[in-house]
């Protein structure tokens, strides 16, 4: 693994403001279900948090977030896992984005100069100020969603790779590439790549669990893209059911040790999302 650590993607108060609009909730409706002032709520969303547990486990209970992770989060203290050995090199490409950073992932064998890349950031200059100097070749690339700050480079890089492979979500379209929808598994040598439509935050929106079936050792590597995050999930802009629905499917589609490579945000794991994430109640 490459990399440097990064913050989290979403603070307390933005992990309250996704919640209250996940479940419909107003923060009126929030502060009288929970007995919470709303003046506090409205102080966590703007970043000065002073809630007490047994406030943020109120909310929780009322949002049906995990309150062990609220309570995490509402402290600054939000456990992230060391990640364990994968059976194949990753490269988290981290671009400013906002306060933030947008994630794309280059995937392939340590060593080799070809890689799998999955999103492209916002463009090619972003791209190319992080790009791994040892990486010449790339044998594909997977969208996880058409949005700017993920698919901005996608015709540039194909163009300079001569890639021949680039994939974007079924049900949604993009220049320079092509559909792949759910189920459909690719190999690349040693490595194997299956799409699993996630719509939530878009409309067509894929994560792709990354695998190398041979290898004794070592876990997956699960691209999520703007499903699920360390803390966190995407905003629901199409659908909060679906955005609900599709985090439990994947959180509990893959082996626990599986590593979790977010749209936004440090790289976790799905056990460590299931004990904490809040939308992972
Ligand atoms: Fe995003």
């Amino acid at each position: 693994m490459k990399g440097t650590a990064i913050a989290l993607e979403d603070e307390l108060g933005d992990v309250l403001e996704k919640a209250m609009q996940q479940a419909g909730i107003t923060l009126e409706a929030l502060a009288q279900r929970s007995g919470v002032a709303s003046g506090k709520i409205l102080d966590a969303i703007d970043y000065r948090p002073d809630l007490s547990s047994d406030e943020l486990r109120r909310m929780a209970g009322v949002l049906q977030l995990n309150e062990v992770g609220l309570c995490a989060l509402g402290t600054g203290n939000y456990p992230l896992p060391s990640i364990g050995a994968l059976p194949f090199c990753v490269w988290p490409l981290a671009m400013p984005h906002g306060i933030g950073v947008a994630n794309a992932f280059l995937v392939g064998e340590c060593g080799s100069s070809r890689a799998i890349l999955f999103d492209t950031g916002a463009g090619i200059e972003a791209l190319d100020a992080v790009w791994p100097a040892e990486i010449r070749q790339l044998d594909a690339v997977f969208l996880t969603h058409v949005e700017a700050e993920h698919a901005g480079g996608l015709c540039e890089v194909v163009a300079r790779y001569g890639v021949k492979q680039a994939y974007f979500p079924a049900g949604t379209s993009a220049r320079c590439g092509q559909p792949i929808g759910e189920g459909a598994t690719l190999r690349f040598e040693r490595l194997e790549v299956t799409a699993y439509a996630t719509p939530g935050h878009a409309a067509a929106h894929n994560s792709y669990l990354v695998r190398a079936p041979r290898a004794v050792t070592g876990t997956g590597l699960l691209v999520s893209g703007d499903l699920v995050f360390a803390g966190s999930a995407g905003g629901a802009h199409f659908s909060p059911c679906q955005l609900q629905t599709n985090i439990r499917r994947m959180l509990s589609a893959v082996p626990p040790a599986t590593v979790i490579a977010p749209g936004h945000g440090p790289l976790t794991t799905v056990e460590n999302e299931l004990r904490y994430n809040p939308f992972a109640a």
